[in-house]
């Protein structure tokens, strides 16, 4: 049976580096907050009953952010370090057996795997406590971890309280611990603020077990990187390049092709089929699932999308919160704003906005249109310049095309309005009332020619100036 873990994740503090007025875990990287990158690896591991996090700094918010994921939380209205961060949680996690892994909210590039090797060192040993540390060449900032000469960890220090020799050791606390649950509540109250910063901090821990007997031991990671926490905006960055490129290799190792790969921005919960291309810049955000055979054109964005097999998005084309068939073509520099259900081999050309708007199977809109609040049938071809005039000042009206429908270039249709299956628009019409079922409707001006009129006004001309300069 394996033993039971349960994960508090330390999220508190304000951030006071990233000069923001936003909390630091709901900063984003890879498309994800930083809270949610670390809850999604923590439910790898434990179930959301047995997962706590620690809040204080604009609380309501981080509570809210991770609401759907049915963790607990501890509110910490006072940051007193994190000792007393893990410690305030008693109530809520002293009477779970098994272990206790404490995570920090702002390191985020830590791997389930890593976790599952300090998880699996503490349980399966005897030790009281297994603490994550790395080599590093310049630990500076970190706790330095302090052996006893057969390897166990006697202590912790502390950048500010360390000696001279203590700061020389290169090995550093990574901050990230398991510990056997019944011996940390046991003894967690023994942790003091003494210390320059008046702080409790957790890492007095080692010490307080050694000295009760038990022995902590500390697991070395190869890189420092993983564990790396983001106190600023370019740690921020860096951690979001980070994110960017494991996803990318994670698509191209299932099969997607990306041109020019280190251009392209890919959010963490995005899927995408084998054998898509995408190419230079795109972005493909959100909650975004991509078919087989697909291509995306440089420099779209596609966001909060559902696109089926063999889509193609032409260059500069964004999509926003739409559903695209099989085969639909969309782009160059086109714009499916939100809403949007577009039906298999539909066709949306260049300078063509939809909104709320439904394209029936093989409806086609070339070029320069704006489509909104309608419901375009199938095979309906749309000319160059359709516009739906959706709304009045006050409210959205809806535009029904019937099967068909032919709507001629530069059309006005004023909404609320209804077009029979099969009907024809002329072009240039402005149409304000339904059309029937393969109908003609005309709207505009009728043209009239009047013969040799342009003969007759340069004649006319003529005689003026002629006049004009006789005066
Ligand atoms: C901590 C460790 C240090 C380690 C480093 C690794 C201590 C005393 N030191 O230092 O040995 O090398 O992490 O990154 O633990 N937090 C709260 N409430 C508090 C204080 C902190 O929730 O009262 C949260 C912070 O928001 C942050 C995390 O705990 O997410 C770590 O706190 P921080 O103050 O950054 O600790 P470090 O100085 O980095
Ligand atoms: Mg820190």
């Amino acid at each position: 049976m394996p033993k039971p873990v349960t994960i508090v994740i330390l999220a508190a503090g304000l951030g006071t580096r990233m000069k923001s007025r936003q909390a630091k875990v709901l900063h984003q990287a890879g498309g994800k907050t930083l809270l949610q990158h670390v809850l999604d690896t923590a439910l790898a591991l434990a179930p959301p009953e047995r997962i706590f996090a620690v809040v204080g700094h604009q609380a309501a918010e981080v509570r809210q952010s991770v609401a759907g994921a049915g963790i607990g939380f501890i509110e910490q209205t006072e940051q007193k370090g994190t000792g007393h961060a893990v410690g305030i949680g008693r109530d809520s996690m002293a009477h779970l057996d098994g272990y206790l892994m404490v995570l920090y909210g702002d390191c985020p590039l830590l791997r389930t795997a890593t976790l599952r090797r300090l998880i699996a060192q503490a349980t399966e040993g005897s030790a009281a406590g297994v603490l994550m540390s790395a080599l590093m060449d310049d630990p500076t900032g970190y706790g330095r971890v302090i052996r006893d000469p057969r390897g166990a960890v006697l202590d912790v220090v502390e950048q500010k309280a360390g000696t001279p020799e203590q700061l020389a050791i290169r090995e550093a606390n990574m901050g990230i611990y398991c510990f056997r649950a019944d011996l940390f509540w046991k003894h967690v109250a023994e942790i003091q603020p003494n210390n320059p910063a008046r702080e409790y901090y957790l890492t007095d821990m080692p010490a307080i077990l050694t000295r009760a007997g038990h022995t902590v031991e500390a697991m070395r990671i190869d890189d420092a990187g993983e564990a790396l926490g983001i106190n600023d905006r370019a740690q921020l960055a860096q951690v979001d390049a980070i994110f960017r490129e494991r996803k990318r290799g994670a698509v191209m190792a299932a099969g997607v092709t990306l041109i020019k790969p280190e251009t392209i921005t890919i959010d963490s919960a995005v899927e995408i089929g084998m054998d898509t291309i995408v190419e230079p810049f795109a972005q493909i955000l959100g909650n975004t699932s991509i078919g087989e055979t697909c291509r995306i054109g440089a420099c779209s964005i596609v966001q909060d999308s559902t696109l089926a097999d063999a889509v193609e998005i032409g260059a500069f084309t964004l999509v926003n919160k739409s559903v695209l068939e099989h085969g639909v073509h969309a782009g160059p520099y086109a714009r499916l704003r939100m809403d949007n259900h577009v039906e298999a081999g539909a066709h949306i050309g260049n300078f063509v906005e939809l909104k709320k708007t439904r394209m029936r199977a093989g409806a086609k809109a070339g070029h320069l249109a704006y489509l909104g609040d309608s419901d375009i049938g199938a095979e309906v071809n749309i000319g160059a310049g359709t516009i739906t005039c959706n709304y009045d000042g006050h409210k959205k009206h809806p535009t029904q095309i019937g099967e068909g429908a032919f709507i001629g270039s530069n059309s006005t249709l004023v909404a609320p309005l209804e077009i029979g299956a099969g009907a024809y628009v002329a072009a240039g019409s402005v149409i304000t009332q339904a059309v029937p079922v393969d109908a003609l409707a005309i709207g505009r001006g009728r043209q009239e020619n009047k013969p040799e009129w342009a003969k007759k006004r340069r004649k006319l001309a003529k005689t003026v100036e002629a006049i004009k300069t006789a005066d």
